[in-house]
Formats: C-alpha cells, sequence, structure tokens
C-alpha cells in the first residue's frame, strides 16, 4: 500500500535523505505528486546497504578474482566441435520451436549515450538498402521463424521510462512489422536512484529524483513483476531467449543453441564466441569456486587478459557477448519477490544534474555522483548446469554501440553486406567481395527470406526465376 508523505519522510529522514523533501512546501500538487511516484520507487533500504558497500567500504570495491580460469565451451563444429552432437542440437532445439516452447525477449532499455541517437536505440536504420531499423530486424526474424516452424513466438521488449512511450508508439506506427500486436509486448524495467559522492540522493529538480535504469540485469525482476513470466507460464513457454537491442545480427532464434540448453539441463545459457584480441571490450567468460562467470573486460587484470596457452592462444579467449537462453522457472525464481536473487549492483561514475541550495538546476562538467546498475551475466553463477556454446562472430556479433569505428553503424553496415555476400557464394552464386568478403555491390536480403546461410541457400535454390546479383538488389 501506498505510504503517505509523513511516513515518506520519516523514512528518508531515518536514512539520512531528508534533503529530498527540501522544497515540498513551493510545490504545486502535481509536482508534489511527481516526487511521491519517485519516492515510492525508492527502495531505501536497498540504497543504504548499497552505499555502503560501494562509497564508505573501500575494501569491498575491489573485485574477487581469486581462483579465476577460463570457462569451457562447446566448440563450434568449424572449430573442433562434434557434428553428430550439433545437428542432435539442432533437430532438439527445432522440435521445442514446433512445440511452442520459446519466447524471444530484448533488453532495450538503455540511454544509448555513446551512439548519440535521439531516440530508442531499436528504431536506429541499419540495413544498408532498406535502412530497416534494428527493431524490424528483429521482428522479421520472429516473422521467418513463425512460418518455419508453425509455431507463434510472442516477443518480451524491456524498455525503461525514458523510452517506453517511443518505443510502444513505432511499433505502432509500423503495424508491429507484420507480426500481431498482442504478440508484441512492451514493459518498463525499473529504476535506481542516482547519489553524490557522499551517498545522498542526487534530486535533478526541486521535484524530481535523479533515477536511471537499474541495469540490464534489472530484467529477471522486470519479467516477473510485468507479467511476462505469468503469460509464459500459461503458454506453456520455458524458453526465454535473452539478446541486446544493438546486435541486428544476433540469431537469437537458433535451434542448436536451444537445444543445447535443453540437453544440458541448463538454466542460463550463452553464447561465446573468441576475442578479437586480448582487450577487446566484452565480458569473458570464466570458471570461479567452479562456477560459470562473466568478468568485464575492465575488470580483468591485463596479466590474465594477455595470458596465452602453449600454442600462443590466448587463454581467456571467451567473449561474452550477451546472448542467453533464461529457463522461465530459473527467472521466476531469481526475479520474484522474497525469492529474488540479490545479483550485485555495479556503480558507474557519471556527470549526474542536480540542484544547487536555492534549487536551481545546475549541469555538472565532471563526473559528480553515481548510478547503480545490475548486469544479468551475474546471474550466470546462480543458474544450475550454466553451458557455454561458442558461435561465430559473423553469424551472431555486429553491435552499433559507437558512433564511428569499431562497433559502429558503419561497422555493422559491412558486416551485413559480408553475411549476404558469404550466404550467396554458399549457394554458389558468384559475387564480386574483396579480401575481408565485402562485396563491391550493395544488396540486401531481407530477414524473412532467410535467418541464415542453410535456410538462404535452400530458399534461394528453389526459386525459379533468381534474381540478377546488381547493385542495390533486395532480396525479400
Ligand atoms: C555489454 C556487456 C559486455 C558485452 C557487450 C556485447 C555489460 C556491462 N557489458 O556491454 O559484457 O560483451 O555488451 O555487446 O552489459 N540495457 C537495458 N537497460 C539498462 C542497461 C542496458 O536494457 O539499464 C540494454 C541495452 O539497451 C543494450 C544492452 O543492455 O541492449 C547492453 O547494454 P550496453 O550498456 O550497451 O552494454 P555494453 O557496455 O556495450
Amino acid at each position: 500500500m501506498q505510504k503517505n508523505v509523513t511516513e515518506y519522510k520519516q523514512i528518508f529522514e531515518k536514512a539520512g535523505q531528508s534533503h529530498v523533501f527540501k522544497f515540498w512546501d513551493d510545490l504545486d500538487n502535481e509536482r508534489r505528486e511527481q516526487l511521491l511516484e519517485r519516492v515510492a520507487q525508492v527502495d531505501i533500504d536497498e540504497l543504504s546497504s548499497l552505499c555502503k558497500i560501494h562509497l564508505f567500504n573501500h575494501e569491498a570495491q575491489s573485485l574477487d578474482l581469486e581462483g579465476l580460469s577460463p570457462a569451457p565451451y562447446i566448440p563450434h563444429p568449424q572449430n573442433g566441435g562434434d557434428q553428430v552432437q550439433w545437428h542432435e542440437a539442432h533437430a532438439r532445439g527445432v522440435e521445442a520451436l514446433k512445440a511452442n516452447r520459446f519466447a524471444a525477449f530484448v533488453v532495450a532499455g538503455g540511454q544509448g549515450t555513446r551512439l548519440g541517437f535521439d531516440g530508442p536505440k531499436g528504431t536506429f536504420p541499419t540495413t544498408p538498402i532498406r535502412k530497416a531499423t534494428l527493431f524490424q530486424v528483429f521482428a522479421e526474424k520472429i516473422v521467418f521463424a513463425n512460418q518455419t516452424y508453425g509455431c507463434d513466438i510472442p516477443w518480451f521488449i524491456m524498455t525503461s521510462e525514458i523510452n517506453h512511450s517511443a518505443t510502444v508508439a513505432f511499433f505502432q506506427e509500423h503495424n508491429y512489422f507484420g507480426l500481431k500486436p498482442e504478440r508484441v509486448i512492451c514493459f518498463r524495467q525499473g529504476l535506481m536512484p542516482a547519489v553524490d559522492l557522499n551517498g545522498k540522493i542526487i534530486m535533478e529538480d526541486k521535484h524530481l529524483i535523479s533515477m536511471s535504469p537499474d541495469g540490464h540485469g534489472g530484467s529477471l525482476r522486470a519479467l516477473v513483476r510485468s507479467g511476462a513470466v505469468e503469460q509464459m507460464e500459461k503458454e506453456g513457454r520455458d524458453i526465454i531467449s535473452y539478446f541486446q537491442v544493438d546486435n541486428p545480427l544476433v540469431k537469437f532464434i537458433d535451434p542448436a543453441f536451444i537445444g543445447f540448453h535443453l540437453s544440458s539441463g541448463s538454466q542460463m545459457s550463452s553464447k561465446m564466441l573468441p576475442k578479437a584480441n586480448a582487450k577487446e571490450k566484452v565480458g569473458n567468460f570464466c570458471v570461479q569456486r567452479g562456477k560459470i562467470c562473466v568478468i568485464e573486460y575492465s575488470d580483468l587484470p591485463d596479466v590474465l587478459a594477455l595470458e596465452t596457452d602453449a600454442s600462443g592462444k590466448l587463454r581467456y579467449i571467451a567473449a561474452s557477448v550477451g546472448i542467453h537462453i533464461l529457463d522461465r522457472k530459473f527467472v521466476k525464481e531469481a526475479g520474484g519477490s522474497g525469492t529474488a536473487l540479490s545479483l550485485p549492483f555495479h556503480r558507474a561514475h557519471k556527470k549526474i544534474q542536480t540542484i544547487d541550495a536555492k534549487g536551481s538546476i545546475v549541469k555538472p562538467s565532471e563526473p559528480n555522483g553515481y548510478k547503480f546498475e545490475m548486469f544479468v551475466f551475474d546471474a550466470i553463477p546462480f543458474a544450475k548446469n550454466a553451458v557455454v556454446v561458442e558461435t561465430r562472430r559473423e553469424d551472431d556479433f555486429s553491435p552499433v554501440k559507437n558512433a564511428t569505428g569499431v562497433d559502429s553503424a558503419e561497422s555493422t553496415h559491412d558486416d551485413l553486406l559480408r553475411e549476404y555476400a558469404r550466404w550467396l557464394k554458399a549457394a554458389d552464386v558468384p559475387i564480386e567481395t574483396d579480401a575481408t568478403g565485402l562485396p563491391k555491390i550493395k544488396l540486401e536480403i531481407s530477414q524473412k527470406f532467410a535467418s541464415d546461410q542453410s535456410s538462404f541457400v535452400k530458399r534461394w535454390k528453389s526459386l525459379a526465376n533468381k534474381p540478377a546479383i546488381v547493385d542495390g538488389l533486395i532480396i525479400a
């Protein structure tokens, strides 16, 4: 039940946060309501304990890296993996798709500040010719799978306060890209208050606590709170495919990955790919105290990051690229109230709008506070039989993170073109490419036409009238 303002004032005062109500008497009713709305979202005990851990306890801040070793993984068939095992996994995954056990889930609540794009990241135009947005690319992959496997995949999209309305409006405007509106379910993730260097809640205006999304780790709670897990339960779906909104190459409906997840009895499975170099800005799959875990690139000491085996190969080679399968029961437990996992919060030192003593807005030029986020991969050590499966970078990973350079709109654009060229070559279609596999002409293959190389080859070969391969060709 909602508390009244007097109760909130007492609770915040007890926690040393009474300044949140400093301008209460100056506020009109509408602003008072807005303040109370945010106040109600703050878990003050959680915040106090986070400040203790992250701000005032210097020992706890150093990450525990004791006994770390590289994680084992199931190798890709092109890297020594067992063909028969992969074949069986694929068949098992197809069966699960046909049996409607699968749900797609994208985390799209991030702010995308690095890209400098104004709007939800999923609305970023990404393909070479049609300029299909990230959301459109994912929607087409679902349309293709529904047709191929005769299933009806629901797509859950985690947004945040900042981009929820814009995301919903975008799907409405585009008629859900051919999906049934009721099968595209958007819900908001939670928020966390920001604090200053002394652990005081930052006010971004007299009536507004500065709050930001609680990280993709907040998705476990949000999946439960939003009713998504309940819906999956009613529909008999137990396989939740988790992926990030910034990666148009991701094969998030991947039968072999689903098959390995099921045959290992895993509660949380992950795809890995070999790192491009020792210091690539990705998470690293490791083992600690017998459990698989992910250590961010920024936390992995150079001495480990650079370590090689006798053959000169990096020991910590396994990159985490934000592609997982979650078991529904695991999510229900991990994100449910009372049974929720206490995933660690990570702090980020940021420039955060604040107010001065008189309540005037201040935009700091230097970082002045901390935001707190949870990471979904911190749930892996809690999962039973967690398994890591190798994929190939060119098949699954080319994120749009930056405006230019590495992991940018340009590199993704080229990687999509390379993928189309590989698929065409595999179908014995001559297409001229440079040494990196980039075709000399621009073309595009819609995700509604094929989802991967083998489905492309099959479909292409079945075409009675094949189009000529010319600049500007769209195969749809
Ligand atoms: C992330 C991973 C890194 C991985 C890399 C692969 C972290 C800390 N690191 O890095 O291990 O190798 O991706 O691309 O995640 N998001 C939300 N809500 C939030 C925060 C993020 O939905 O509150 C979503 C974003 O919209 C995005 C995804 O989570 O889809 C990843 O977030 P981002 O901040 O872009 O992660 P990276 O630092 O790039």
